[in-house]
């Protein structure tokens, strides 16, 4: 499939700006002019770009975003609310977004409990989901985590369907799961966001929000507006839909789940996502990788995170691998504390 985006930004004909954006240079940061159609009500090679981005993410609708997975989150939500659905059950670990768009909303969250195991927020299991979707009107899960973990899809939808509640689905970290369907948020959810800038070669801030019925694609075609700037940036869009439509690296995530068994990585289910536990020697391992030029996700004070793409090199694993060998590695208690993620307090 072609990058629409891109083609166009390559055709364009030199001319001379009396329009923003300020630098008045040509290239592709330019602004919506008539060629380049406009985001806010797309019928040129924006719809187009999305129409073929819906296709590949199974979705219904899908609207490019150049604002981060956050005006994705807080789009989802305001369908949510438009739909009459006030009380959103949410992971106490969540995003940010998913509470402050709540509190901006005036909708109400309730916390769903999670349990944090050697330092690590695990996902919410079914009793204790049900246990708070029995006061909500809808269901935020996130798949994956920042530590690569998913919530059982599967029953989760199901007991959003049985209950007859919408399920949205923050997939900020798995943008690259489309070509994984039983792991990919938009087999199970209603309405989702695949944060393409964190793990696809897409700009910072490009991301994609998606629904899977007519109905609820309408809904977000509205909300989406609210959140979206008005200036969207062409390298950004352009950069998504690129990535969307980037093959897949089964090479790389063959390398990756290999180097998770050879190096001691913390077992999850997102080859994107190496966990490498250093306990106490965390801060002088990463001063140790950073001084040779190696810089992780984060540093929550028990692990490191090496967050890979499909544009991860094999070599670069392997120095990464060779430079861990010289590293000492502490345990981690059962009972540390995630340090990655502010968990929700109820006074927020
Ligand atoms: C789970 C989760 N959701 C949402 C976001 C927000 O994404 P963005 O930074 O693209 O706005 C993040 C950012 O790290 C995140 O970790």
């Amino acid at each position: 499939m072609k990058d629409l985006i891109a083609e166009m930004l390559r055709g364009q004909k030199k001319h001379l700006s009396f329009h923003t954006p300020g630098h008045k240079r040509a290239g592709a940061d330019i602004t919506e002019l008539d060629y380049s159609d406009c985001l806010l009500s797309p019928r040129g090679v924006l719809w187009e770009a999305q129409a073929d981005i819906a296709r590949i993410l199974g979705a219904e609708r899908s609207f490019l975003l150049t604002d981060g997975s956050t005006s994705g989150v807080f789009s989802m939500l305001h369908c949510l609310k438009e739909a009459g659905k006030n009380r959103v059950a949410a992971p106490v670990f969540s995003h940010p977004s998913v509470f402050n768009a709540c509190k901006v909303m005036g909708m109400t969250c309730i916390p769903i409990f999670q349990e944090t195991r050697f330092g690590i927020p695990r996902q919410p299991t079914l009793a204790q989901t049900e246990c708070a979707l029995a006061q909500a009107e809808a269901l935020c899960l996130t798949s994956p985590d920042y530590y690569g973990n998913f919530p059982d899809l599967a029953s989760l939808s199901a007991l959003c369907r049985k209950e007859g509640k919408p399920l949205v689905i923050d997939g900020a970290h798995g943008g690259h799961l489309h070509f994984c369907p039983e792991r990919y948020a938009g087999s199970y959810a209603d309405l989702w966001v695949d944060g393409v800038h964190k793990s696809l070669p897409a700009l910072t801030q490009g991301a994609v929000v998606s629904a899977k019925t007519e109905e609820w694609g309408a809904r977000l075609g509205e909300s989406v507006i609210l959140f979206r700037t008005s200036s969207p940036s062409y390298p950004i869009m352009a950069s998504v839909e690129h990535a969307v439509k980037y093959p897949r690296n089964e090479a790389i995530e063959l390398a990756a789940e290999r180097f998770k068994a050879r190096y001691g990585c913390v077992a999850n289910a997102d080859w994107t996502k190496l966990l490498v536990p250093f306990g106490i020697h965390c801060a002088q391992a990463q001063r140790f990788l950073e001084a040779h030029g190696v810089y992780p996700e984060f540093n929550d004070g028990n692990y490191l995170l090496f967050y890979l793409s499909p544009l991860t090199k094999r070599s670069e694993l392997k120095k990464l691998g060779k430079l861990l060998e010289k590293l000492p590695r502490g345990a981690v208690g059962e009972d540390a504390p995630a340090g990655a993620i502010p968990m929700y307090r109820e006074e927020r």
